[in-house]
């Protein structure tokens, strides 16, 4: 369900690609669905890229490199996905990439850290949603080239966190729950997700 969640907001594209593929299977998602027409998928260990050439042997237009962060062979991507890492080095990756791509981004933590670097970097956010699989809870992110000024709920909670959401309501019960074993530490933490929990009834 997470591959499949994460390529329903990839556009259609000519070429696509994939950092920190591991396994590829959100480029073969892609793939399958014909949203693509060639892609690049890149790892930074030889070892995962050798799992992508094996999960996409049956697609011929597929380039594969081994690198660290935004890897390509001259070409510029139309759509990059970055997922399944943390908020960190999505946005050290990030911070090293001066393109215009359309970006699916799903940190595994740290989300604030991704809108915030995104906000620097002169990108909008188009997609910003938390979703659940598996008993987890996921952000997933897209954005374009634009204009935006997140405040800080935004950055904290998401863009979109006064549009209903029950993922989101639910993952902000369970913080509560966490937070509510130390009322007195956690007190303005507590307060700021009452806030956001308001818009989620
Ligand atoms: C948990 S896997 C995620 C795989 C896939 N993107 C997904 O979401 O299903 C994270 C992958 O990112 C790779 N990775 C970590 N840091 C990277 C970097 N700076 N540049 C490229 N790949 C990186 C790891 O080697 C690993 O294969």
């Amino acid at each position: 369900m997470r591959f499949a969640k994460i390529i329903s907001v990839v556009p259609k594209c000519k070429l696509l690609a994939e950092v920190g593929c591991d396994h590829a299977r959100l480029t073969e998602t892609a793939l399958a669905n014909g949203l693509t027409e060639s892609a690049i998928v890149s790892d930074i260990s030889e070892k995962c890229l050798a799992k992508a050439r094996r999960t996409l042997r049956n697609y011929t237009d597929v380039t594969y490199i081994a690198g660290d962060g935004v890897v390509t062979d001259g070409r510029q991507p139309d759509c990059i996905i970055i997922c399944g890492m943390g908020g960190h080095t999505i946005a050290d990756i990030l911070s090293r990439y001066n393109g215009n791509a359309t970006l699916v981004l799903s940190p595994q933590s740290h989300a604030e850290i991704v809108r915030r670097k995104l906000y620097e970097m002169g990108y909008a956010l188009s997609v910003d949603e938390c979703f659940e699989d598996g008993g987890k809870f996921y952000d997933l992110l897209r954005a374009e080239k634009g204009r935006a000024v997140p405040d800080e709920t935004q950055i904290y909670y998401g863009i979109f966190y006064k549009v209903e959401n029950p993922a989101l309501k639910k993952r902000l019960n369970r913080m509560l729950l966490n937070l509510y074993g130390d009322k007195d530490k956690n007190s303005a933490r507590i307060s700021e997700i009452e806030e956001v929990l308001k818009w989620q009834q």
